[in-house]
């Protein structure tokens, strides 16, 4: 695998702490103490697949290829309006693309999934250009009145282009079931048969177990990543990180022992955006001109199942 292009949508609609403290018991002092989180952009009368869209040309576009040239669209989504089809076939309609398309949900680790399923049909020789994605709207799976978890998210979409390379150093994901620390439970249509009450649970999560099992998670995969590829920490330019919760991230870092400036952060403004939050903040780090050929990059995700994964990629875009 080698990256060739990266690109990124967000909700026009900006929340901040302080709407939000109109809306519920919560104050900005807070929700900025305990998660770094300033702002995030919220879907109002967007549609997610617009934005999934947005993102997908974007990447193609910085990649220079044209949609007739991917060979697979492999997208994570947790949640959005159509069941079925998949989020990677009605992109696919969108940006004029013809190949085969698949959804995965891994929750916020599914974007290092779709990258793992990726690697597999590019080392297989089944695929040339993939275009991997992920597209999220966590905030249509809060209770908005439940301040615990719904000030916690942010929605949008992030992309990249992959093709035949040796840019991919490293690469592990892991399952292990605990449905109760953290899910969502949509109600779904009786039928004649069903007669026990279906009920909507919205989003539930344990938030300090949650936060323990991720620091856990994170410091050992990116550890048996790094030792994988032959890697020692500092040799890594960007550690690239869900963007759950500042404190989260902190704590990895500060466990692993690596320089802020190896830390990029933006979830001060868009909260966490699940499976989008990876791609989305590696765009930024690509259009900010951040990233060097050469670049080691080391992501890392964690979220409901327990998923989490871990990979290290050499940036040779
Ligand atoms: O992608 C999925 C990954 N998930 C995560 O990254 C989340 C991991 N967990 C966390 O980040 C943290 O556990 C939270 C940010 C969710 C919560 O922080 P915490 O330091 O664990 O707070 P807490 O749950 O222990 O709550 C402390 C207090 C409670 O009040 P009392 O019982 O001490 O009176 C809560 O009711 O803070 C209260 N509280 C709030 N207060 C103001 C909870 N939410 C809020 C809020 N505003 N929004």
């Amino acid at each position: 695998m080698r990256i060739i292009g990266t690109g990124s949508a967000h909700p026009k609609r900006t929340l901040t702490n302080d709407d939000l403290s109109q809306m519920m018991d919560t104050s900005d002092a807070w929700i900025r103490e305990r998660t770094g989180i300033c702002t995030r952009q919220i879907i109002t009368d967007e549609e997610l697949d617009d934005l999934a869209a947005e993102a997908a040309q974007k990447a193609l576009d910085d990649a220079g290829i044209a949609a007739s040239e991917l060979d697979y669209i492999i997208c994570s989504n947790v949640v959005n309006e159509y069941v079925t089809p998949s989020m990677a076939s009605i992109v696919e309609g969108k940006i004029g693309a013809l190949c085969p398309c698949v959804d995965l949900n891994a929750a916020c680790t599914g974007f290092i999934y779709a990258m793992d399923y990726a690697e597999a049909l590019l080392q297989s020789g089944r695929a040339t250009n993939i275009l991997v994605m992920a597209a999220e709207e966590p905030t249509r799976m809060v209770d908005w009145n439940d301040r615990s978890t719904c000030v916690l998210f942010g929605d949008g979409a992030g992309a990249m282009v992959v093709t035949q390379g040796d840019s991919l150093k490293a690469l592990k994901v892991s399952s292990k079931s605990n449905t109760s620390v953290l899910h969502y439970k949509r109600t779904l249509e009786p039928t004649p048969f069903i007669t026990k009450e279906e009920r909507h649970i919205p989003l539930y999560m344990a938030g300090q177990e949650v936060f323990k099992t991720a620091v856990t998670c994170s410091v050992s995969d990116l550890m048996t990543v790094l030792s994988a590829a032959g890697l020692s920490k500092d040799d890594i330019t960007y550690y690239i990180l869900h963007q759950a919760n500042f404190r989260i991230l902190d704590y990895i870092r500060h466990r692993f022992g690596v320089d802020s400036e190896k830390l990029p952060m933006n979830v001060d403004k868009y909260g966490n955006t699940s499976s989008a939050s990876i791609p989305m903040l590696l765009d930024e780090l690509n259009r900010d001109g951040k990233l060097k050929k050469g670049d080691l990059l080391a992501f890392s995700a964690f979220g409901a199942g327990f998923t989490s994964g871990a990979c290290i990629i050499e940036w040779n875009k």
